[in-house]
């Protein structure tokens, strides 16, 4: 079963999908860490971040890969050709970067690829932007979450601070999520949009814990 789980950053899309895939005993797949470590290549390669055709060579030619842990349903490492970029790729300079990476139709084209291989070899939480529209559009559960611009930018600034990575300067974070917002919603491939048949979920008012049982509630009822 996939469960899509799509929806504007700091929605918290990444501490929901880990709690839902760890009640259901499924796996996370978040397919945001993929961009970001394309977006690193490209800055440590020097890759110009408007070709598309390098960019897509990047994304083609290094492999992502997820360290995993037993017993827990999200990476506890991510890696671009051999390098390992958990950390890295979650500073403002790739938060910057990742907009006009995942923009590149070349680089959608090769990871969504990967995203359907690694999704459909099991029981999968996706999480990302065009996951119920492109990559997987029969998931058997469709979410788009959102939460108002500024419960997003607070929450962000929390997991910046327990990373003890990326900024956690509340009026920086808050303009950063604006904007990519803004690049995520108009890009001409895979616009961030919900699926016709995604079920809404605004958090901005409920505990990560009522967002959690919501999902696994509907999983359930797909499950038969
Ligand atoms: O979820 P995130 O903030 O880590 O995602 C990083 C960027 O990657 C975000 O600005 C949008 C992009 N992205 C995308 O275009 N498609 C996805 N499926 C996931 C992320």
């Amino acid at each position: 079963m996939i469960i899509a789980i799509d929806g504007p950053s700091g929605a918290g899309k990444s501490s929901v999908s880990k709690l839902v895939a760890t009640e259901l005993g499924f796996a996370c797949l978040d397919t945001g860490a993929m961009y970001r470590s394309v977006a690193w290549q490209a800055v440590h390669d020097g890759v110009a971040l408007d070709d598309n055709e390098a960019l897509g060579k990047l994304a083609r030619t290094y492999d992502i890969e997820f360290e995993h842990e037993p017993g827990n349903p999200s990476p506890i490492g991510v890696f671009i050709g051999g390098n390992d970029v958990t950390l890295a790729i979650r500073t403002l300079e790739i938060d910057r970067a990742v907009s006009p990476v995942s923009a590149a139709p070349a680089v959608r084209e090769a990871l969504v690829a990967q995203q359907q291989r690694i999704g459909r070899a099991g029981n999968y939480v996706v999480e990302g932007r065009d996951i119920g529209t492109v990559v997987f559009p029969d998931a058997e559960v469709k979410v788009f979450l959102t939460a108002s611009d500024e419960a997003r930018a607070r929450r962000r600034v929390l997991q910046n601070e327990q990373r003890g990575v990326g900024s956690t300067d509340f009026e920086e974070v808050l303009a950063d999520i604006i904007r990519r917002d803004t690049a995520d919603s108009t890009r001409a491939t895979s616009p961030l949009k919900p699926a016709d048949d995604a079920v809404h979920i605004d958090s901005s008012d409920m505990t990560i814990e009522e967002v959690v049982e919501a999902i696994c509630d509907l999983a359930r009822k797909a499950q038969g």
